[in-house]
């Protein structure tokens, strides 16, 4: 059977939650939304149609904010922050653009109903080493931001699954995605 979509949540605490901003990173971060973006779904020349990508914008002045894109509608779209910068500032205002929606749902309500088809894994410096362990196909990443998960966040998702690392040395949240995109593309492809 295919395997369903690989899911990423970027917990976001204090992505803007307008329109109203000059500049992605003045904007609570939202660079790092960007940047996380843009590693979860394109390829050289291409983009992953087997990626959904979520970000749980928490900051002001209407949080939360679920944004997700679907890599097998998405259209429309370049990997420069020009591009995502009016995507998301349009998206945010609660404007429409191909595979990529925005509502009102919280990172615990997300959570709560993708862990019923999915595995869900916690990306922590501190948890089960990844190079020691097989992920599961049918999987979800739950990523912090530039300040790391919040514990209660942290202890919600590990309700529904287990903390995983990359090793001790922190990275930024889009190179683990970059990490782990890699990690499951040669596990598909060793059909282990
Ligand atoms: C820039 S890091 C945040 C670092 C922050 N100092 C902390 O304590 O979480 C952003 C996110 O990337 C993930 N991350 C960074 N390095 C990691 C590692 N070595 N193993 C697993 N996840 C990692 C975590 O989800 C983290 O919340």
């Amino acid at each position: 059977m295919k395997p369903l979509p690989r899911e990423f949540i970027l917990f976001s605490r204090l992505g803007k939650t307008d329109a109203a901003f000059n500049n992605l990173h003045d904007a609570g971060r939202l660079d790092i939304v960007y940047e996380c973006i843009v590693t979860s779904l394109f390829l050289s020349h291409g983009l992953r149609r087997d990626v959904i990508f979520h970000a749980v914008l928490n900051g002001p002045p209407k949080p939360p904010v679920h944004i997700k894109i679907d890599g097998e509608t998405l259209y429309d779209v370049r990997t420069d922050v020009g591009t995502w910068q009016q995507i998301l500032r349009k998206v945010i205002a609660g404007k429409s653009h191909p595979g990529i929606s925005a509502d009102k749902a919280s990172f615990e309500a997300l959570l709560k109903q993708e862990a019923q088809t999915r595995q869900v894994y916690v990306l922590e410096e501190g948890g089960k080493n990844v190079a020691e362990m097989e992920l599961s196909e049918n999987s979800l990443f739950v990523l912090g931001d530039h300040v790391g998960l919040p514990k209660k966040a942290e202890s919600f998702a590990l309700r529904y699954g287990e903390k995983i690392s990359l090793g001790r040395q922190p990275y930024l949240a889009a190179s683990c995605i970059t990490v782990i995109n890699y990690l499951l593309d040669r596990q598909a492809k060793s059909g282990s």
